[in-house]
């Protein structure tokens, strides 16, 4: 009995042993699964943009013609000025402003819109990650 014990914990050891060595095999065999999935990652500036656009598309719509939201529609917002989507009723801060939407007042103003804009309506809390922000104004600039 004490001897089939002994063997049965020789042969659990064995097989852990086994067992460790194979799995360090397919271990250093997988370097490979990374490269693998490297081309994901090579999206364009627009794409990642145009995925990040969804936080603003809870308020605004994107393409030619679409309707207002709770913020106006934004095709060809890049370097237009203010206040100009049809049927919007802006704030007066913004009517009453004379900016022109260029990348960088638009990365000015989704990075903190409260800070860029006193008394502007868009309940934003604003977008902090700088490369994000890139990416969303390279999105914009494909809306025209
Ligand atoms: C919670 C709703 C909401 C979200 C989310 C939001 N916005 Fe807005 N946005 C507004 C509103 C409302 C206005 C109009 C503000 C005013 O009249 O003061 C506006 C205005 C703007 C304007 C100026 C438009 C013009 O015609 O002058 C730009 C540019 C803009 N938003 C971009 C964005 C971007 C880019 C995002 C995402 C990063 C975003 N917004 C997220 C509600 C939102």
């Amino acid at each position: 009995m004490k001897y089939a014990a002994a063997l049965a914990i020789f042969a659990a050891f064995t097989l852990a042993a086994c067992g460790g060595q194979s799995e360090s095999t397919g271990g250093s065999a997988s370097p490979s699964a990374p490269s693998a999935a490297a081309p994901a990652p090579q999206t364009t500036p627009e794409e990642r943009g145009r995925r990040l656009f969804n936080e603003c598309a809870v308020c605004h719509t994107a393409k030619e013609g679409e309707p207002n939201r709770v913020g106006p529609n934004l095709f060809g917002i890049v370097d237009r000025a203010a206040g100009q989507a049809e049927g919007f009723a802006y704030s007066k801060a913004l009517t009453e402003s004379d900016i022109v939407w260029t990348e960088g007042n638009i990365d000015a103003f989704i990075e903190n819109p409260q800070m860029f804009l006193r008394g502007n309506r868009m309940a934003y809390v604003g977008q902090r990650d700088a490369e994000k922000r890139a990416d969303i104004i390279a999105y914009l600039k494909t809306l025209k």
